[in-house]
């Protein structure tokens, strides 16, 4: 493959959405920052100079980092930030997959306005297993605050309690004209000019912090073929459904002679909150000789149609025929079972601090509430032998068990304390793991975006209420399950992903939710290394930032 070369440079950008000026941090001056277009089985080498005032790192969502996870950059769990006035060299490649990902900051809430596309096409002499389109685009949807996006988590933990919501949904940076007055259709709102009859691959990627997505187009359905940059089966829809973290390939055909066309978004809230804000955002399709000049907005579904995100979300399958299959490994060698949700923490053992709910949140994965080192990265603390700033006691099983989705007032209070812990699971070179996923309702219930670092692991089966195994096997789809970084687990529900831990490192699995960050909903997987030089971590690079 080629190497491609660049530079991001974070700096404070003053941009101006709704009507007022705010300073953000952005790469290149640019919201949302620059694509990188590679192909694939290229070299990467991205040279990050921080003249912010904040610690940055970048994380590749969805690349494997074979042997580079120096590169894969959460915060604390790989590297150290890079500090205002440094600069970090990520160098990587992207082998074993084609279609789309992102990148974006993995420090606090920067990556709101700290991100862009990833795009990975065929390695010469290869193509698409599709028609070639005759144009290529990218819509990403995400949100704005009117205030500094780390200042509203800074505040939301300061006081213990849920942020608030963004002030806009946006595509590709811009909030779009229809329900933001201070928007014009002139200019702010992102256009895509298209010519009847072309085909176009519309990559679509949520970049946002707290919101799933619905997504349409009036007039006009989509086929979709790459989810997570994983090739999928044909699957025709008019309606995509997207969680933060994920990205969805779609085909999309100019079947109309003229005319604007919506293309708009709004959140898809399964928990049952108050919705904040339920602003549509908008861009236009434009064709030739449009004699309308209000475009046609497309029918969404309501927030909480559960039911047709569902559908989306599980209709989808692997392409077996793709390149970069590998069949589902059929033995499990190791079995886990995750609860994880909303809970409390720092409240003392019986809510006595503060009564009710939200004197201090948190989230917890097996009861446990992951908490971040501050002094040394947990990957450099594993190739070190630092001592101290990990354990790898995290547990196969939750500590309680009981009716995960059935809670009444009178559960014992004490379940919605989680613990502490900076717990690892350990596992060994190449073995297969299974996880079955099962959202609590301590506090509420919610789909919640469960990302995996490093891996894609196959969807075997997803289903609402308690995890039953006694039926849920018979339900596993082993042949063509689909494969993911980033699963929206059904709210009140429970998924069963199997993956192979084929890569050496500290791997972060955790709610992309970024307000569930924060409180804890993670944890990570230590794959020990294998005894060969293809299966041992190197060391780090020179410039490898330092705490
Ligand atoms: Cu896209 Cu750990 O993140």
């Amino acid at each position: 493959g080629d190497t491609v070369e660049t530079t991001f440079r974070v700096a404070n950008l003053t941009a101006n959405r709704l009507c007022q000026n705010q300073v953000i941090s952005a790469v290149n001056g640019t919201l949302p920052g620059p694509a990188l277009t590679v192909k694939e089985g290229d070299t990467v080498i991205v040279h990050v100079i921080n003249n912010s005032p904040y610690n940055v790192t970048i994380h590749w969502h969805g690349v494997f980092q074979r042997l580079t996870q120096w590169a894969d950059g959460p915060e604390f769990v790989t590297q150290c930030p890079i500090r205002p006035g440094g600069n970090y060299t990520y160098r990587f490649n992207l082998t074993g997959q084609v279609g789309t990902l992102w990148w974006h900051a993995h420090s606090q809430w920067l990556r709101a306005t700290v991100h862009g596309a990833l795009i990975i096409r065929p390695r010469d002499g290869q193509n698409y297993p599709f028609a070639q389109p005759d144009l290529e685009d990218t819509i990403m949807l995400g949100e704005w605050w009117n205030a500094d996006p780390n200042d509203v988590e800074n505040a939301a933990l300061a006081n213990g309690s849920a942020p608030a919501n963004a002030d806009a949904y946006t595509i590709n940076g811009w909030p779009g004209d229809l329900f933001n007055s201070c928007q014009s259709i002139s200019n702010n709102t992102y256009r895509l000019n298209v010519a009847p009859g072309q085909t176009i691959l519309l990559r679509i990627i949520n970049v946002a912090l707290n919101n799933q997505f619905f997504f349409k187009i009036a007039n006009h359905s989509f086929t979709v073929v790459a989810i997570d940059a994983a090739y999928t089966n044909p699957y025709q829809t008019d309606v995509i459904v997207i969680g933060p973290g994920q990205t969805t390939d779609v085909l999309l055909t100019a079947n109309q002679s003229q005319g604007l066309y919506y293309m708009a978004a709004h959140p898809y809230v399964s928990a049952v909150l108050p919705i904040l804000n339920t602003n549509i955002t908008t861009a236009i399709l434009v064709y030739p000789n449009a004699t309308q000049t209000t475009p046609i907005l497309p029918d969404l579904p309501a927030f909480n149609d559960t039911p047709t995100a569902h559908t989306f979300l599980t209709n989808l399958t692997a392409l077996t025929t793709s390149p970069f299959w590998s069949p589902v490994p059929q033995t499990v060698d190791e079995n886990m079972f995750i609860t994880f949700g909303l809970g409390l923490s720092d409240c003392g053992a019986n809510l006595s601090c503060g009564g009710l709910f939200f004197e201090r949140m948190a989230a917890s994965m097996n009861n446990l509430s992951f908490a971040l080192p501050t002094s040394v990265s947990i990957l450099e603390a594993f190739y070190r032998n630092i001592s101290g700033v990990y354990t790898t006691d995290f547990p196969d099983q939750p500590p309680t068990v009981f009716d995960y989705t059935n809670i009444s007032n009178s559960f014992d209070q004490n379940l919605l304390m989680t613990n502490k812990s900076t717990s690892l699971k350990r596992l060994r070179f190449n073995s297969t793991v299974q996880i079955v996923l099962q959202n609590t309702a301590l506090i509420g219930v919610e789909n919640h975006p469960m990302h995996l670092h490093g891996f894609n692991f196959y969807v075997l089966a997803q289903g609402f209420g308690n995890y039953d195994a006694a039926n849920a096997t018979s339900m596993f789809n082993m042949v063509n399950p689909q494969e993911r970084n980033t699963l929206g687990v059904p709210v009140g529900g429970w998924a069963v992903i199997r993956f192979r831990a084929n890569n050496p490192g500290v791997w972060f699995f955790h709610c992309h939710l970024e307000v569930h960050l924060p409180w804890g909903l993670g944890m990570a997987f230590l794959v020990e290394n294998g005894g060969t030089p293809e299966s041992t971590l190197p060391p780090p690079p020179a410039d490898f930032p330092q705490c």
